[in-house]
């Protein structure tokens, strides 16, 4: 496949015809600014994710004031596409505003019901528009223990069921999803993510679905893939769906020469994409982002890096590829 023109065949188009839903994690200002951005964007993906739009603190960033109009843009945006929406995220040690912050210093009391509000307000302001809510973010340490975070600090491990409930209630129609890096495979902190899931599902708690997060890269953070689809499936034989919900695969951790690294980064996605595909519970993967022109990987990283499928001048990159590979593939 010569590289630098996409195949026929748009990615959006071959995961739904396996079941795939394959989306992309959407930034306001290029989406705002780039033609081309928009064009590719439309063009290859099912569904999209606020990268920031949708977080507590770009929300309602003062007690009671909610800025929606970013994250409608984008939603909008999907809707005129036909695409899904993902909606990221509900409840997060990250990104809150200060006012939160606040609260669960000085009056812990109130945080319980300004979480209750901020879920009732920002899930009712999107019902129906939603396929799948990120109600919990991130709320596993790496050593598979509660994370510390102002919300357990604050509210204690309950804050997660109650969120869930809060969430169901809002929008009973909702798929509710619990969203966490490093534990895309197996180890302890998968180990501990399937454990809270099962103890949430034992308690009647209404979650739906677990989102992987998936950000990885070569060398050290390359996933196993058998590893990812035993998960995947302990999951499922939960009941509960799987997504792939940030998906970007670093080359800066990889060791080989640097010619080489893109053909390697495209076979961690192939293989990846060929874990999903292999477990029914899989039912959709969302990149962070798409083109290495906006990644949030090298202001994380402090490294220039080129994590995603499509090159800064838009252009497919092997990574692409082999994505569109795993999804033509049959089974
Ligand atoms: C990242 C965004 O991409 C950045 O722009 C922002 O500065 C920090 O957050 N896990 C998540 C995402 O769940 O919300 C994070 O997004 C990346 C890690």
């Amino acid at each position: 496949m010569p590289t630098g023109r996409p195949p026929l065949v748009p990615l959006r188009a071959l995961g739904a015809a396996r079941g795939v839903t394959v989306g992309a994690a959407v930034n306001g200002r290029p989406l705002g600014a780039d033609a081309t951005y928009r064009e590719v964007l439309a063009r290859e993906f099912g569904a999209v994710t606020c990268t920031n739009a949708m977080k507590f603190g770009p929300l309602q960033p003062e007690r009671g004031r909610f800025d929606f109009a970013p994250a409608d843009e984008i939603v909008a945006f999907g809707r005129d596409h036909g695409m899904a929406v993902r909606g990221h995220t509900l409840v997060w040690h990250r990104q809150n505003p200060e006012w939160i912050a606040a609260l669960a210093e000085r009056e812990t009391a109130a945080l319980w019901p300004a979480l209750r509000a901020h879920i009732q307000a920002v899930m009712e302001h999107y019902r129906g528009q939603v396929a799948a809510w990120d109600v919990v973010n991130e709320a596993v340490a790496d050593d598979g223990s509660p994370r510390d975070t102002l919300w357990l600090r604050a509210l204690g491990a309950g804050y997660v069921a109650h969120a869930f409930r809060w969430a169901h209630e809002a929008d009973p129609g909702a798929p509710l999803f619990y969203n966490d890096y490093g534990a895309d495979g197996l180890g302890p902190k998968a180990d501990a993510v399937h454990a809270l899931l099962c103890d949430l599902l034992d308690q009647g708690v209404p979650v739906h679905g677990v989102g992987l997060q998936m950000h990885v890269g070569l060398g050290r953070l390359t996933p196993d893939p058998d590893a990812v689809a035993a998960h995947m499936r302990r999951l499922g034989a939960l009941g509960l769906e799987v997504h792939v919900t940030e998906m970007d695969v670093r080359l800066q951790t990889g060791s080989g020469p640097l010619a080489e690294r893109p053909a390697e980064q495209a076979r961690v996605y192939e293989r990846t994409l060929a874990a999903c595909l292999s477990e029914r519970a899989c039912t959709s993967v969302t990149f962070w982002g798409f083109t290495d022109r906006h990644s949030w990987i090298p202001s994380f990283t402090g490294q220039d890096d080129a994590p995603l499928l499509f090159d800064p001048q838009y252009q497919p990159k092997p990574a692409y590829h082999a994505v569109a590979r795993a999804l033509s593939s049959q089974v």
